[in-house]
């Protein structure tokens, strides 16, 4: 039916290009809204779920772009399908950015597909802003989807298997210790995660990390990680040979991310809670030996000149 809307509309539309907003967001949105709305208004939920962000000019937040797509929906919808209902239908578009539900059902399903679709950004979903019980079973489904995907899932190496639970929302705290039921994180230590599969690895192998390391940033944190610097999903990070030559089987686990806030990086997450997790993926060194590459004297010499004093002798504990 998707490709049915997309063609009667050729021509007739332009698509911003872009990977937040695009016609990717308009396709998705449009699959879930009617998978979400009742049978009897699949097709109506499927067009307004195409449309609803077809006046956009930018990615940016506000209502505007909603108004603009209920404009440019209107004419095309009574032209090309006047047997659906364009008031509601335009009703949906041009409200869909207000942060509102609603109790009828085809509204309700177009602006959760849209809610739900935007959780690939690292979004939240806010269960009290989605209107429909499709869409709250349809997360509840699709989560233990998920978390049975990361336990018994098949993942060509361990770092596809973490970087499926990065994706999926999940953060990942890499330990030396194997075993826990639950991770300590209280009000004076926190607890600390992330979401970079690597950086969770380095700390899951590194044992002696905390013992040996002087100038935390200079042994272990010159790294090519920074995702705004290398968006290459699997960067290396480089480390001292004698951190390297020193790694050992360690553990990954696997948290939900609710009861955790952002910490000093983009990258840490801190809870002060004790936190049960989901999943604990053994790691060995084999499995992150081939994105570390050592450091060089004058490298090292260099990054303990310029290393941050906060972080002397106090590393984070990850
Ligand atoms: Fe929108
Ligand atoms: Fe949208």
């Amino acid at each position: 039916m998707l490709t049915d809307i997309e063609s009667k509309l050729q021509g007739h539309v332009h698509y911003y290009k872009s990977t937040i907003h695009g016609i990717s967001h308009l396709r998705a949105v449009s699959l879930l809204a009617g998978e979400l709305a009742p049978p009897e208004f699949k097709k109506a939920a499927m067009i307004a779920g195409f449309l609803h962000d077809i006046g956009r000019k930018n990615d940016f937040g506000g209502r505007q772009h909603a108004v603009d797509s209920a404009k440019i929906a209107r004419p095309l919808i009574a032209s090309i399908w006047p047997e659906i209902d364009i008031e509601k239908i335009c009703y949906a578009i041009e409200h869909h950015a207000d942060g509102l539900t609603s109790p009828d059902p085809l509204i309700g399903a177009i602006w959760d597909a849209d809610r739900i679709t935007l959780s690939r950004l690292g979004r939240k979903i806010n269960i009290t802003l989605l209107s429909t019980e499709a869409a709250k079973n349809y997360l509840t489904a699709k989560r233990a989807a998920i978390v049975g995907a990361i336990t018994d899932g098949q993942f060509p190496t361990t770092i596809d298997r973490l970087q499926y639970c990065a994706d999926n929302g999940f953060l990942l705290h890499g330990s030396p210790t194997k075993g826990l039921s639950y991770l300590r994180g209280s009000r004076e230590r926190p607890l600390c995660a992330t979401q970079i599969p690597l950086y969770a690895m380095m700390y899951a192998t590194t044992p002696t990390l905390h013992a040996n390391v002087t100038i935390w940033d200079a042994d272990f944190f010159y790294a090519e990680w920074w995702p705004p610097l290398n968006p290459n999903p699997t960067p290396t990070i480089k480390a001292t040979p004698s951190l390297i030559s020193n790694l050992a089987e360690g553990t990954i686990y696997v948290l939900e991310s609710e009861k955790f806030k952002v910490g000093k990086h983009a990258v840490e997450f801190i809870a002060h809670e004790p936190i049960t997790p989901i999943a604990a993926i053994n790691i060995s060194p084999s499995d992150v030996i081939s994105f570390i590459k050592p450091l060089t004297s004058t490298e090292i010499k260099m990054l303990r000149e310029c290393a941050d004093d906060t972080l002397r002798n106090n590393p984070p504990a990850y």
